[in-house]
């Protein structure tokens, strides 16, 4: 599986198996963590057998089942970009999970939050949670919000590789399915705008990552 494969097959996934993440996946997902925390400056860390983060009253109100993996996205509250950084990342790191075989849920509200055993820092704080593991299912596609409706480009003026980021965009996941940016051109490269909202800015560096990935060209927060 590709990437460009791995963004149409990735569906948020709330039920898990008791299977271990173990051998080259466990390394290779590991190794990716810090290659990535070295890029970014996060502290993105990988949690593995703890069922307790999720067996809360708001884990079960979100249908959460058998998460005993997360990975959670921690970094320093100084960082003025830290959530879309904390969803660029986190966003590689579950694509990449993807074509390992893994399933994954963003999950920034319907988890324990006081029960995370991810190590915060003096200074830093608890982004949001990734649930992790090998799924049993494959979740299912989201209904999407009309391309011209996230997109200030007319079809006709699109180029190959903008047509190719943003259909990646509205594959995304989004906090609550919200959806809520727009996608604009600017020479070789793509600009992207957040509405407001909770979560719109870790959901900007989600679906940013997806443009960039998919159409191999630059895309600007804005
Ligand atoms: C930033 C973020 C936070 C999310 N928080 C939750 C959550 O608290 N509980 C939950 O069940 N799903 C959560 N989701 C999953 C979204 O509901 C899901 O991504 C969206 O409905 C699109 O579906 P898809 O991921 O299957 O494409 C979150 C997604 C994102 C991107």
């Amino acid at each position: 599986m590709d990437i460009k494969e791995a963004i149409k097959e990735r569906h948020s996934v709330r039920q898990y198996s008791s299977d271990h993440i173990m051998g080259d996946v466990r390394t290779n997902l590991e190794t990716l963590i810090q290659e990535c925390n070295k890029e970014s400056g996060l502290h993105i860390q990988l949690i593995t057998q703890d069922p307790e983060c999720f067996d809360t009253l708001l884990g079960h109100y979100g249908s959460f089942s058998g998460v005993d993996n997360y990975i959670a996205i921690v970094g320093s509250k100084k960082m003025s970009d830290l959530e879309e950084l904390g969803g660029y990342y986190g966003e590689k790191i579950v694509l990449e999970a993807q074509i390992m075989g893994l399933n994954t849920c963003w999950v920034a509200g319907t988890y324990g939050k006081g029960k995370c055993k991810a190590h915060v820092d003096a200074g830093e704080k608890i982004v949001c949670v990734i649930a992790i593991g090998y799924g049993l299912n494959k979740g299912n596609a989201h209904k999407s919000k009309d391309l011209l409706k996230l997109c200030s480009v007319p079809e006709k003026d699109m180029p190959a590789w903008f047509r190719e980021g943003i259909e990646a965009a509205l594959l995304a996941p989004t906090a609550m399915n919200q959806q809520k940016f727009t996608i604009g051109i600017d020479g070789e490269e793509a600009v992207i705008k957040a509405g407001f909202g909770p979560f719109t800015k870790l959901d900007l560096g989600i679906v940013r990552y997806n443009f960039e990935v998919a159409s191999g060209h630059k895309c600007r927060a804005i």
